[in-house]
């Protein structure tokens, strides 16, 4: 099934100035202006959130978080709900980042943001990704129970909701990119397990995207070729160039 293209710019704990973060903003904005049917969304910190609520109204782009907290409202301290993101036009949220999960974050609480979320009408963009790759294959049973996890409970209905990002850990930050045919294997794969759990159909209704070392140069190759509907993209989503080249790539 072919989806809509979807972008998704995971900015992570940068840049360290709010009045940077308006720059970058305002390049993206700029290169930006028209991008058919592919969706963009960036993930800029949360304390950037409310001001670009408001710049990014009405626009070509669209604004997410890179996390929630389960709980809708009362003592948490230092927590954010699905309710207050909703409050500032956030469509969709990034849970179960291999950064968070590697904080501790369990497949239960992974299974319970993304929960939240749909309850509040958002999109989650699921992380699932192996730590490192074996000559058996072993580490697809790693990403079978991440599948699993993440899908507890949902119905069909719900699941269809969710964008599930492959992100391999040792592809993230270190320049390695996943192959061609790695990417395509695990879309493969992961169809297969959500098929087994609900039905093709349901299966082929779920959004998969890449990331781990996305660039421009390659994207295209990756966009094509990988089976993917997209991609989740963190230190070249800092470059507006670099960014916007890989926005490109997914319009034919
Ligand atoms: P990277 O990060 O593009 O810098 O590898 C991707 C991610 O962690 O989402």
């Amino acid at each position: 099934m072919k989806h809509n293209a979807l972008v998704v710019a995971n900015w992570k704990l940068n840049p360290i100035g709010f009045d940077e973060a308006k720059n970058l903003l305002t390049e993206l904005k700029k290169k930006l202006k028209k991008v058919n049917s592919t969706t963009i969304v960036v993930t800029p910190p949360f304390l950037f959130i409310s001001d670009f609520s408001k710049s990014l109204k009405g626009g070509e782009i669209k604004l997410g978080a890179q996390d929630v907290f389960y709980e809708e409202i009362g003592p948490f301290t230092g927590e954010i709900s699905a309710g207050q993101l909703v409050g500032f036009g956030v469509s969709h949220v990034i849970v179960g980042h291999s950064e968070r999960r590697a904080l501790g974050e369990t497949d239960e609480q992974v299974n319970k943001k993304i929960q939240a979320i749909i309850k509040r009408r958002m999109t989650p963009i699921v992380c699932i990704g192996e730590k490192n790759r074996d000559e058996q294959g072993t580490f697809f049973n790693d990403i079978e129970a991440q599948i699993k996890g993440l899908a507890k409970g949902l119905l069909a209905k719900d699941i269809v909701k969710v964008v599930i990002a492959y992100e391999p850990i040792w592809a993230i930050g270190t320049g390695k990119t996943a192959t061609v045919e790695d990417v395509k294997e695990m879309q493969l794969f992961i169809v297969s397990t959500l098929t087994k759990l609900y039905d093709r159909k349901t299966a082929e209704k779920v959004t998969l995207l890449y990331g781990g070392s996305v660039k421009a140069s390659i994207a295209k190759e990756l966009y094509e070729q990988g089976g993917m509907s997209g991609f989740l993209v963190g230190g070249a989503s800092l470059n507006a160039n670099e960014f916007s080249g890989i926005v490109n790539a997914t319009i034919s």
